[in-house]
């Protein structure tokens, strides 16, 4: 099959240039001016924007938490993806404790295989640290898995520091690198029990919970424990103007420090833990939301070229599964969707607001994720031999996000009310179209990505 992509501004490293782009089988062939290729079904995208397939690497899809499932499995959050322009989604592969590594990876392949709409890998949550657990390192690599997560909260997810500094050990000596969940797990309890022990059960007790100097607190701790180590970290869902300020700090003293946000930091905040009737609920996820002053540190900071990626953090669940929670807000179950939303919404209050160029929206959702999770050039660029995962991106379509016209399962969103600029209109993977119109065409075409080694550049 052959298709040539003509007249689009296709987006990389120096912002827009005219070029067409040929696609032959499942890799881009060719990109230049004027590309002919008599056989080829020839696809207009004159007026349009052609990126790399934007890459998710921070979902949670087909999740159990302790006592919820996520309304998205990996069909349905995978559909969702693409449909949003995302062909690339890194998912969370946990442990389960007494479990290896290699168990925890095939349980999870098990939930993707021959059931995705996007291609997908797996970043691996250590939960228990042995002996045994140390010598798969190895062989997760040969398995295509170099990136890990590892929880400072959560009873059942997370590890003591020792354990911590073991980690980033090993996994530095294999090339990988290790993102953690930067929240102080014991004072999130005893905050917990203080609300509750004061009468505060409802969603405004979320954010109380897990105040900015849980996350500043971790994320100090963890640096400190990776200095130690000398081994380069990533931070997930960095929420916090404080948590920014210790990154900053870290790095002026040498230190190799990745940072991922999230959309729902850079949009929403903590304003919303307030709404009448339990709609509060909608917006309990980990970290939460924050202040105005927050929002704006991050939006510098991603200004300013100090934060690396941007994930969404999908992480569905139904509104009746929020009502476990109604009296007692530690209940609820943790999380909200948003993996098709985030390029329309990076795109709207980031390139179309003014604040960031093209390229820089290219490097935050396309090459960095691949560079950091050795994807990178297969993914996360266009350039000869690359896969051809192409989104075509209609700068022209505007739309207001509500619960029911978002792709995943879930019945509701976060960002209901907030209007879209721009959306993928067609989205190829790896040379077939996937997404046109914003709809599905041909579902569960995605496959496993084995990875590479991680490309480090902040050094
Ligand atoms: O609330 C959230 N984000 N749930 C997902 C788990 C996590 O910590 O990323
Ligand atoms: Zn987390
Ligand atoms: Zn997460």
């Amino acid at each position: 099959m052959t298709i040539l992509i003509k007249n689009g501004e296709v987006i990389g490293p120096d912002g827009p240039v005219k070029q067409d782009i040929l696609i032959e089988d499942d890799h881009v062939s060719a990109v230049g001016r004027d590309l002919s290729a008599p056989d080829a079904e020839i696809v207009d995208a004159a007026g349009k924007l052609v990126f790399p397939g934007f890459i998710d690497t921070h979902t949670h899809l087909d999740m159990n938490t302790a006592t919820m499932h996520t309304a998205d499995d990996f069909h349905s959050g995978s559909a969702a993806a693409v449909c949003g322009g995302t062909t690339t989604v890194l998912d969370f592969a946990t442990q389960e404790h007494g479990e290896s590594l290699m168990q925890a990876l095939q349980n999870w392949r098990v939930l993707a295989d021959g059931k995705s709409c996007c291609d997908y890998g797996f970043h691996m949550a250590i939960t228990e640290w042995t002996p045994r657990v140390a010598d798969e390192l190895t062989r997760m690599k040969q398995e295509g898995v170099t990136s890990y997560k590892l929880y400072m909260a959560y009873d059942n997810l997370r590890v003591a520091d020792d354990i911590i500094y073991e980690v980033l050990k090993a996994v530095k000596a294999v090339g990988g690198i290790v993102g953690m969940h930067c929240e102080n797990g014991d004072l999130v309890k005893v905050l917990t029990r203080e609300l509750l022990g004061r009468g505060v059960t409802g969603p405004e007790g979320h954010p109380l919970s897990r105040p900015d100097v849980v996350e500043a607190e971790a994320i100090f701790r963890y640096l400190c424990i990776a200095e130690l180590a000398d081994a380069p970290v990533n931070i997930v869902h960095l929420s916090t103007a404080r948590g920014m300020e210790i990154v900053e700090n870290a790095r002026s003293r040498g230190q190799e420090v990745y940072v991922e946000t999230c959309p729902q930091y850079l949009l929403l905040t903590d304003e919303n833990y307030g709404k009448p009737d339990f709609e509060g609920a909608r917006y309990v996820l980990s970290p939460p939301l924050r202040k105005e002053a927050d929002k704006e540190a991050l939006w510098q900071a991603i200004e300013h070229d100090e934060i690396e990626t941007i994930g969404s953090d999908h992480c569905s669940f139904f509104l009746r599964q929020k009502e476990f929670g109604r009296n007692n807000f530690s209940q609820i179950p943790n999380g909200a969707p948003g993996v098709d939303l985030r390029p329309a919404l990076i795109y709207t209050y980031g390139v179309d607001a003014g604040r960031i160029s093209l390229a820089h929206m290219y490097r935050l959702l396309c090459e960095n994720p691949a560079r950091l999770f050795g994807m990178f050039p297969r993914k996360g660029t266009l350039r000869e031999g690359s896969d051809a995962d192409i989104v075509i991106w209609d700068p022209d379509w505007q739309g207001t996000i509500t619960d029911e016209n978002q792709h995943t399962a879930a019945d509701n969103t976060p960002y209901a009310g907030l209007r879209i600029q721009g959306r993928a209109a067609r989205v190829y993977l790896r040379g077939r179209e996937v997404v046109r119109d914003g709809e599905i065409t041909k579902e569960n075409q995605g496959r496993y990505v084995h990875r590479g080694a991680c490309d480090f550049w902040l050094k």
